[in-house]
């Protein structure tokens, strides 16, 4: 591997045009799955380290890294006591030596910058405190097989303006689609990152906005976006959030101010009947579980783009 290797830590590292190409790998990955996947990963080693509980990243990287003719190692974090029995930095350096990539899922997202800082290998940010670039490269995928025909893609996204929000946000602002993030005051996307989209959105011709008042931002979705108001690491605040979010749910009278071709997505798992309710995460508006298997596809064709 040599010094330029690439990693995936925020997607602010990814220009527009190689969004796009990630894009259409993974439509081609999706299409040819069972009949011709590139050999991008062949023979090599991909370890996978997880601070936090996962379902979807760890099962489709694992899947992904298997397809693409490689061999994945799945750690928790205590498994190698990172940062405790030995420094992150430590880790890094020993880990390039024998394989050929790192997937992290960590808190601080200091972390997989450190991982990516101290080892020759790619890294890959499998969902940090500030962002989930994996997550933001399905849902571009998903929205690209349901919403290609649009010419502007209006996104909005309600709830905590958390890691996946950031994501979504650096994602639309990339693509040109403009981006709502709908929530209460103090729970607005963090500034800089806020900051940094907008600059993007003024080459892209992304419009990208904060709101507080639910019914008017949805008017002109052309789908919408939710996560759990409580994420990992958050637990102790639960019960004060679920007060501060209630207004801040997706259900059916929010959908009768929104246009009635909207579509819905979350990132999964929901916590059903707080920012969503079943009736909407099950209908046939809800592309949630698309998203979730084009996490599988996606992830490849990050791998591919990473390894190319
Ligand atoms: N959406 C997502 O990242 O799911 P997991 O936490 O189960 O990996
Ligand atoms: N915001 C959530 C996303 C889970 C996929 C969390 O960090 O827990």
């Amino acid at each position: 591997m040599t010094a330029s290797k690439k990693d995936l830590l925020s997607l602010f590292e990814l220009s527009p045009e190689e969004i796009s190409s990630i894009i259409n790998e993974a439509r081609e990955i999706k299409e040819n799955r069972f009949t011709n996947s590139p050999e991008a990963f062949k023979d090599r080693t991909g370890v996978m380290i997880f601070e936090k509980p996962s379902l979807r990243t760890r099962i489709t990287f694992e899947t992904a890294i298997n397809e693409l003719g490689g061999h994945p190692i799945n750690l928790s974090s205590n498994m190698i006591g990172m940062g405790k029995r030995e420094s992150v930095e430590d880790i890094a350096r020993n880990l390039e030596r024998w394989v050929h990539l790192i997937i992290a899922r960590t808190y601080s997202h200091e972390t997989v910058e450190q991982l990516a800082k101290f080892s020759k290998i790619p890294v890959i940010n499998a969902l940090t405190d500030t962002f989930h670039p994996c997550q933001a490269l399905a849902f571009a995928l998903t929205v690209h097989e349901r919403l290609h025909s649009k010419t502007k893609i209006n996104v909005v996204f309600i709830g905590d303006g958390n890691n996946v929000c950031n994501s979504i946000m650096i994602l639309c602002a990339k693509l040109g689609y403009n981006f709502t993030a709908v929530c209460p005051k103090k729970y607005s996307p963090n500034h800089n990152i806020f900051n940094r989209c907008c600059e993007i959105g003024k080459n892209t011709g992304s419009r990208i906005n904060v709101s507080h008042e639910i019914f008017s931002a949805v008017k002109n979705a052309d789908i919408l976006y939710t996560d759990v108001w409580t994420s990992m690491g958050q637990e102790k605040e639960m019960e004060r959030r679920k007060t501060d979010f209630k207004q801040f749910q997706i259900n059916k009278k929010v959908l009768e101010n929104a246009p009635s071709d909207i579509l819905v997505s979350h990132c999964l798992p929901a916590h059903r009947g707080e920012e969503i309710t079943s009736e909407i995460l099950d209908s046939n508006i809800s592309v949630a579980f698309d998203e979730a298997e084009n996490r599988l596809h996606a992830q490849k064709a990050i791998i591919v783009h990473l390894f190319s």
